[in-house]
């Protein structure tokens, strides 16, 4: 099954509540929550305060792609303010382990990226701590970017690599430039989250978009 996730960061902010409704209702299966803190990628975007609010208006699951420094600082305050995915960038963390336990010691599903300069080999050691690995196929920090080929690669070593694991549940995100043609050529190399933020905020009919993103 392929899961589709609204990335915010597109949405017009001062009608976020009505702009994920839609979403939703549009077939959408979570929200994406870019959290970027102008030091690890260099733009700032939005944070707990935000989060909360929007835990308490809908029922969506938010999946949380945290673009901080020393993310372990937070999981807590993201986890208790309603993160049910929460990801962490390998190149972020000094002690990855840890804090992917944090994440699951405070109920929330534990994710970890890399950032388009990043093999695939470098989140090996951590695929049996995480429900979800999420591939950057932009370098993170802006919506609107175009897509790099190169991830398409990367999740094929990525499935294959859970799948000598065992890992059979793993779910695999892509992020940054997926429309129809992107988010295909990623699901066939073996994605099965597909985060779009401008292809849909700007589709003139996102439930057609999202269908099609899901077909199989
Ligand atoms: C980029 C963010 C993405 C971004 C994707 O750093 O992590 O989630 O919103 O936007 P599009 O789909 O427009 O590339
Ligand atoms: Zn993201």
């Amino acid at each position: 099954m392929i899961q589709v996730a609204p990335s915010i960061l597109s949405a017009d902010f001062a009608r976020l509540g009505p702009a994920c409704d839609a979403m939703m209702a549009a077939g959408a299966d979570l929200l994406h929550f870019d959290v970027m803190d102008g030091v690890f990628v260099p733009n700032i975007s939005f944070g707990i305060p935000v989060l909360k609010d929007l835990n308490a208006y809908t029922d969506a699951p938010i999946d949380v792609h945290l673009m901080i420094t020393e993310p372990h600082r937070y999981i807590a305050q993201f986890a208790e303010n309603g993160a049910d995915y929460i990801t962490i960038h390998v190149e972020a963390e000094s002690d990855v382990p840890g804090t992917l336990r944090a994440i699951a010691d405070h109920g929330a599903v534990p994710s970890i990226s890399i950032k388009p300069g990043t093999p695939p080999q470098a989140i090996f050691p951590y695929l049996t701590q995480v429900g979800m690995v999420l591939i950057m196929s932009v370098e993170p920090g802006f919506g609107g970017q175009s897509f790099m080929p190169s991830a398409i690669e990367k999740a094929k070593v990525l499935r294959a690599e859970c799948d000598r694991l065992g890992l059979w549940d793993m779910l695999i995100e892509v992020d940054g430039g997926i429309n129809l043609t992107t988010g295909r050529q990623m699901t066939e190399a073996g994605a099965n989250v597909l985060v779009a933020g401008s292809a849909l905020f700007k589709a003139q009919d996102p439930a057609a978009m999202i269908t099609a993103l899901k077909a199989e």
